[in-house]
Formats: C-alpha cells, sequence, structure tokens
C-alpha cells in the first residue's frame, strides 16, 4: 500500500498535511504521534471512512479510490478502530459475519459461516465465544472480534489503532502472537500505539507523525525510545520526577470493611479497608480486572456495598447516589472516557460545563436558560488553560482526538474544586507530552489539598504518582506501601495475588 501526499482539511485546519507512506507486504509499520497528529484520520481515509482532500492511494502499485469502508473490504482491508465499532446488542457471530460477502438476501447458512469462523479462530488463537453478546465479553475480546471479523472479510492489510490502550499485559502479548502470526503469513499490519515499550518490540518500521505531517520514517534500531519521543514531540522531554508527599490532613473518604458482590474474583470488592487523606495520592496498583472498576464505582456513589461502611469527610454516607457524592465534592475521571465521561455529540464547551450548568454563572431560571456567551467564554478560557487542541470550543467533543477529550473531562473534573478526585485509568491512550500534562495537573491538585484515588493498570504510573501504594486483588487489598522507595518487587508479586 502506498499513499503519496495525502492531505485532509477539516474547514481551515489540516490533520493532515502532504504525507506519504508506504507499507510493504510482510511488515509491521508503526505510526507513531502525539495525541492529534492525525493518525486515526490518515487511517479512516485509507479505509473509506473519509475522503482525502488531495492524494493518492495505490495497491499493488495500482492507483485505488476508496470510497466507503465496504470497498475497503473489498480491496482486502481491514481496521481495528480506536474506539470499537460492535454492535452492542448483538452476538459475537452476527457482529463477525454483518456485512458477509456471501450474504444472500436474508439467508445465511448460518452453520457453514460459523464452522468457518471457529476454524479462523483456531488458526490464529483468537479465542471468541460466538454466541455471546458484545455486552458479555471482555475488552481483549471484544478486540479479538474485530480481528477476527477484519479476517473473515480477508483483510490483507490490518490496520490496528491503538489496540493495546485497554489491554492487560497478558492480553498484549496474546496480541503480538496473533500479529506475528499474520506477518508470517505475508499479511501487513499498519500499528498504533503510545506505548514506546511495545512500539519498540513490534515495529519493523515506524513512522513519525507530528502535527499531521510526517517528520520521517526510519527502520527497527534506528532510535531508542528517547530518540523516538524526541522525534514525536519536536523538542526535548526531561525525566519527571515527583516529590511524595506524607499527608497527615483530613481523611476525605473511608472505606471500611466494604464488600460488594464478593464472590466474583474480577468483579468484586472483598472486605476492602482504605482511606484518602487531603493532599495526597493513593494509588491502586493492580491488573486489571480485579475490582478496580467496583471501587472507582463504589466511591463515586454509582453502586452500594452489600456490607461495610463508607465515610466521606468522616460522615457516614447513607444515601448512594452519584449526585450526593458529587454535593460532597467528590469528582471523577473515569475509566471509559466515551461511555461515562463525555457526551459525544454535545460541544465541548457543553461537555465542560456538564456539572455546572444550573450555576448562575451558565444559566438562569435553574438551568433553563443557558447563558451560551458565557459558556463559550468559560469553554475558551479551559481550552487554553489545559491544552485542549481544537479548532473550535464548539466543535463536536467526538471529533477531538482521544488525548484532548480526556483534557476536557480533567478540566471539568478539576475545575470543580473536589475534595476526592477519583481518577480511573487518567492517561490510557495517551501521548508522553499529554500524560506528563495529566500528571502535572494531578500533583498541583493534590499541593493544592485536593485528596486522590488514583485508579491504574500501568505500574510505572503508579509508581511515579503516588504517595501511598496499595495493591487490589481479586477484590481485596493484598498489602499497603509507602510511595517513598516502594519495594518494586515485592509490589509485584502482590499484584498476582502472591
Ligand atoms: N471530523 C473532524 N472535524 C474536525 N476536526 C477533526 C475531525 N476529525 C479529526 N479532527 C482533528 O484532526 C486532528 C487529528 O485527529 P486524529 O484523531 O487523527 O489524531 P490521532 O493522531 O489519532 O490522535 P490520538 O492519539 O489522540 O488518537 C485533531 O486535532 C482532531 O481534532
Ligand atoms: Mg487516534
Amino acid at each position: 500500500m502506498r499513499m503519496e501526499h495525502i492531505s485532509k482539511r477539516f474547514g481551515d485546519f489540516y490533520a493532515n498535511k502532504d504525507v506519504s507512506l508506504d507499507v510493504r507486504k510482510g511488515e509491521v509499520h508503526t505510526l507513531l504521534g502525539e495525541n492529534g497528529a492525525g493518525k486515526s484520520t490518515l487511517m479512516n481515509i485509507l479505509i473509506g471512512l473519509y475522503q482525502p482532500t488531495e492524494g493518492k492511494i495505490f495497491l499493488k502499485g495500482r492507483e485505488v479510490r476508496i470510497e466507503s469502508p465496504s470497498q475497503a473490504v473489498k480491496l482486502g482491508i481491514g481496521m481495528v478502530h480506536q474506539h470499537f465499532m460492535l454492535v452492542e446488542a448483538m452476538t459475537v457471530f452476527d457482529n463477525i459475519v454483518l456485512g458477509d460477502k456471501n450474504h444472500k438476501g436474508i439467508f445465511i447458512d448460518k452453520e457453514a459461516r460459523k464452522r468457518e469462523i471457529l476454524a479462523l479462530s483456531e488458526k490464529y488463537g483468537l479465542d471468541v465465544q460466538p454466541d455471546r453478546l458484545i455486552t458479555e465479553i471482555s475488552v481483549g475480546e471484544q478486540q479479538r472480534v474485530e480481528i477476527l471479523k477484519a479476517l473473515y472479510h480477508g483483510a490483507e492489510l490490518l490496520i490496528l489503532d491503538e489496540p493495546s490502550a485497554a489491554l492487560t499485559d497478558i492480553e498484549v502479548e496474546g496480541l503480538f502472537e496473533i500479529m506475528n502470526k499474520l506477518i508470517s503469513e505475508g499479511k501487513s499490519i499498519i500499528f498504533i500505539s503510545h506505548k514506546m515499550r511495545e512500539v519498540l518490540r513490534i515495529s519493523d518500521r515506524i513512522t513519525i507523525l507530528r502535527a499531521g505531517e510526517v517528520v520521517t520514517t526510519v527502520n527497527r534500531g534506528e532510535y531508542d525510545g528517547q530518540g523516538l519521543a524526541n522525534l514525536m514531540i519536536g523538542r526535548e522531554l526531561s525525566a519527571s520526577q515527583y516529590e511524595k508527599k506524607d499527608s497527615q490532613a483530613e481523611t476525605v473518604i473511608e472505606l471500611r470493611g466494604a464488600e460488594f458482590n464478593k464472590e466474583s474474583k474480577h468483579n468484586g470488592l472483598n472486605g476492602v479497608n482504605l482511606s484518602v487523606r487531603k493532599g495526597e495520592i493513593v494509588g491502586i496498583a493492580g491488573v486489571d480486572g480485579n475490582g478496580q472498576t467496583q471501587l472507582a464505582q463504589l466511591v463515586t456513589g454509582v453502586i452500594r456495598p452489600d456490607q461495610g461502611e463508607v465515610s466521606l469527610k468522616n460522615s457516614k454516607v447513607a444515601v448512594f447516589d452519584p449526585d450526593n457524592f458529587i454535593r460532597e465534592g467528590v469528582t471523577h475521571v473515569p475509566e471509559d472516557r466515551n461511555l461515562q465521561g463525555l457526551i459525544g455529540d454535545m460541544t465541548i464547551a457543553d461537555n465542560l460545563v456538564l456539572r455546572t450548568t444550573d450555576k448562575a454563572e451558565f444559566s438562569s431560571g435553574g438551568g433553563l436558560f443557558l447563558k451560551k456567551g458565557r459558556i463559550r467564554n468559560y469553554a475558551r478560557q479551559m481550552a487554553k488553560k489545559y491544552d485542549i487542541r481544537c479548532t473550535s470550543v464548539e466543535q463536536d467533543v467526538r471529533s477531538l482526538s482521544g488525548g484532548n477529550q480526556q483534557k476536557v473531562i480533567l478540566a471539568r473534573e478539576l475545575e470543580a474544586g473536589p475534595d476526592l478526585l477519583v481518577a480511573a485509568h487518567p492517561t490510557r491512550g495517551l501521548d508522553i507530552g499529554a500524560t506528563r500534562f495529566v500528571h502535572d495537573e494531578m500533583i498541583q491538585a493534590r499541593d493544592s489539598g485536593v485528596g486522590i484515588l488514583l485508579i491504574s493498570a500501568d505500574f510505572d504510573e503508579i509508581l511515579e504518582m503516588s504517595d501511598r501504594i496499595l495493591v487490589i486483588f481479586e477484590g481485596q487489598i493484598m498489602g499497603e506501601y509507602s510511595g517513598k522507595n516502594p519495594p518494586i518487587e515485592e509490589i509485584s508479586l502482590a499484584m498476582t495475588g502472591k
């Protein structure tokens, strides 16, 4: 595949500018770039979702026009999108055959299809359960479904847009095995990731995009992680080191013997004791799927404990209701920013004031009449303060790149002046620069007295940020450690229940 001089303009803004890229048969070609550098846009052009403003695409030397995703599929291109596109209310099987090439009218030979899918799944080690609904399977399995779907439809060139952002380490290993198998068969892969360690391991070549333009394409081994990062952001990023604090201030939240769905190892909590003081960051270390989701829900009032107590600022919570927690000064950066953190079809400005629309500053009549001008001005200030890269604050929040969406949430939740910030995987999918930005903001919030509960599957992030570290495994707290010189080996073992 070869792209020549591709540009894509949205209004006056170039998301891609004069991009040339070639992908060889049997290679993993990585696209590396900051949030908003134009990676997804370029791939959406290749898959026929967008038409380029300028430029040409060649497959096996022949120029092609890709006018729709179904045409891309016919040309042997498959894509696993950054935000999955599976139909949640349908089964795995139905999702895979959706848009089937052999589909005649409403009749399909279900059994034959199923055999074909199972054969593919066996061949590539893509373990899926065909009869389950999408809502019933894990993120890792959803991704296998997406890959299987692409292969079922005959993909020779597979685009993986940040496939590892939400996977556990073990799942990433599985994904890499699948990728290696595909490559050994002569298929080609375009890989997008912000995780430098992975990029260095899996890529044959790497093309670096900055602000929509190609910086350079390099071979594996030509640069180390730091070198690539510098190319990506166009300046040197020094190593960060945050001072660890030992807060003795008042407790903002305390859990005593909290239980929820305790029989479940992956989706429950069992006898959890923990507290967060003002002015400290308490990090919850653990492999994804050990009760972290339920912990975040419990401390934001989304679920109520089956047993045990939760106290906010030393008074016992009687009513478990998110509104109540918000009134008590709890804010939340949720783990799934698209589902829980933002309303995609609303503007950046409206998303920024979601929790404050009924304030006199932004509306009259108790939220009935919005003061649009005020909201827009406020949003512009926020976009500046939090470095939200957008063309206008009236843009749908959906059209922002992943990292910039996260900054919108962070701005809204921090500007609310919380006593407790619950941050679940706050830098997932964020580039190095944006990650630094989020971390700096969190440290600043801590230093101004906010208590922060940081839940993250990224161990490096936990080590870098936490004043105290708690390890969660199968819904239980396995141990507590100081964030100053923590025993890394011991914590890693605790994370696997040892
Ligand atoms: N439909 C659209 N309308 C307006 N601007 C858009 C649209 N789609 C993308 N953009 C802008 O184009 C730029 C590139 O976005 P893109 O999603 O390609 O970035 P990315 O490199 O994939 O980033 P990330 O790593 O965060 O996923 C961003 O500034 C984004 O706001
Ligand atoms: Mg993207």
